[in-house]
């Protein structure tokens, strides 16, 4: 269960605090997918940074079943994002210099050894289509198949929350389509939970619950 309460955030500016979310609140039950939409500077990157472990909210409560990672001490903040939450940016954010394999095995070096991690991540790019692409760099992906494995590798530890900003933002239609079926077919699949947020209504409208943000909150379409 993935509950936020009264959630606020402010950032300091010349001109006075600036207030990007307001009094936000959500409940999102194992295993549900949802969109969120909002013009650009509305708060969409600042809600998934607090909901990734990434930036604490300025007031209000967020757990993810039962935990309030701002709770944590920083090492347990920083395992907290390792294990329960896997990121797909717009930007792949593959490291150039590691395989394919390796950039999904990458966050599974944060702990110690994960047993079957190397068959899971074979399993998983056998699942996006990337069987054949192993050994690849990043630079010699197509855009699609760089989300694709940023997709694998955002599901090497089975993190119980995904996270998505703008996952289709750098794709052609056809490349849009697979990566979305990708992550409604693995992603969310089991108990885990998937939020993206998108400037597509096609994307957004393949989700369970769709979303606006406006004024810093949270509204049903
Ligand atoms: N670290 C920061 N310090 C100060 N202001 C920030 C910071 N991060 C974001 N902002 C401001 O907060 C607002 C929301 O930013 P955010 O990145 O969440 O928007 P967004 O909805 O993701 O936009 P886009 O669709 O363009 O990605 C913006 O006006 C931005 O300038
Ligand atoms: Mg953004």
């Amino acid at each position: 269960m993935l509950a936020l309460r009264g959630i606020s955030k402010e950032y300091p500016s010349t001109a006075g605090p600036l207030r990007v979310l307001n009094a936000l609140s959500l409940d999102l039950p194992p295993g549900s997918t949802a969109s969120i939409m909002g013009p650009s500077g509305c708060g969409k990157s600042t809600l998934l940074s607090i909901l990734g472990g990434l930036d604490a909210p300025s007031s209000g409560e967020y757990t993810l079943n039962g935990a309030n990672p701002y709770t944590l001490s920083l090492d347990a903040l920083a395992r907290f994002r390792n294990s329960s939450i896997g990121f797909v940016f717009q930007d792949h954010c593959l490291l150039p210099q590691l395989t394919v394999l390796e950039n999904v095995l990458a966050p599974t070096l944060a702990s110690a050894a994960t047993p079957g991690a190397d068959e899971r991540a074979r399993h998983l790019l056998h699942q996006v289509g990337l069987r054949a692409r192993l050994d690849h760099f990043p630079a010699q992906l197509s855009g699609g198949e760089k989300q694709r494995a940023a997709i694998a590798r955002a599901l090497i530890l089975d993190p119980p929350l995904v996270l998505c900003d703008e996952p289709t933002g750098n794709l052609d239609h056809a490349s849009a389509t697979s990566v979305a079926d990708l992550l409604l077919s693995l992603a969310a699949s089991g108990e885990r939970i998937v939020i993206t947020v998108t400037h597509s209504a096609e994307l957004a409208g393949r989700f369970h619950r769709h979303f606006t943000l406006h004024d810093g909150a949270l509204q049903t379409d």
